[in-house]
């Protein structure tokens, strides 16, 4: 769980720095979607090194996946089947793993979606477009309000998601000693909200038209 949920995490920081390239305008974003299918051309195929770095990370998802479904039947293997609904004492626990499984399992649909919508570009919403600048302002345009709206819930979960799973994934590799806990707690928290806020500003300014 925690070694696939690391390289996800470094996969969103970078996902979410490249995406701000939106604000640089239509060429420098372009550029860049392009540059990613040319990484290793002509020692690899064109688009040969995106294929590599995709089945790592579609392995990486499925690993993660997997080991939450075997985490969780684990978990409720443990607790007999009398005291199951009965856990009162570790509220923020049982708040945690609530949030983990059910955000995991809408961040999953979303991932789905999204791949739909921006990289296939099967769902199209304001018209379906080679660039992939286009494909992100057509698609959050203002009366597309909805599109926005499931994105920016989408990406709160997310970050709450990267908050708890940053902090129980050091702890899982042994680092979570009592006297770091603090400075830990605090890079969790820190890069969520950079996730967060990095990933929210791209939809939310075509939406309020600052970039069109
Ligand atoms: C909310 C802001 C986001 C925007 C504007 C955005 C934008 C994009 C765009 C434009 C692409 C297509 C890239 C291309 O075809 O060249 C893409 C692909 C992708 N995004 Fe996002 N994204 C966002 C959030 C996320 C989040 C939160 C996740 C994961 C939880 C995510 C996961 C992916 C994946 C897995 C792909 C497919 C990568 C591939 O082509 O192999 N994105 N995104």
């Amino acid at each position: 769980m925690a070694t696939s949920g690391a390289i996800l995490v470094l996969y969103l920081i970078a996902h979410m720095y490249g995406n701000l390239k939106v604000f640089a305008g239509q060429e420098a974003f372009d550029g860049y979607a392009h540059g990613l299918r040319e990484i290793g051309y002509p020692l690899l195929p064109e688009s040969g090194f995106l294929w590599v770095f995709r089945i790592v990370l579609l392995a990486s998802i499925l690993i993660h996946i997997y080991s939450a479904v075997a985490l969780w039947a684990r978990a409720r293997r443990a607790r007999p089947a009398s005291q199951r609904y009965q856990v009162k004492k570790r509220v923020h626990r049982t708040y945690a793993s609530y949030t983990m499984r059910w955000g995991g399992v809408l961040i999953a649909l979303f991932v789905i979606f999204h791949i739909l919508h921006l990289t296939v570009n099967v769902i199209s919403p304001g018209g379906a477009s080679d660039s992939p600048y286009e494909r992100l302002v057509n698609g959050f345009q203002p009366q597309f309000w909805f599109v926005t709206l499931f994105y920016v819930a989408a990406v709160i979960a997310v970050g709450f998601h990267l908050r708890h799973g940053i902090w129980s994934g050091l702890a899982t590799l042994g680092v979570n000693q009592a006297r770091r806990q603090p400075v830990l707690n605090s890079i969790a928290t820190v890069i969520a909200l950079v996730v967060t806020v990095g990933f929210l500003l791209p939809p939310l300014a075509v939406t309020f038209g600052l970039v069109s």
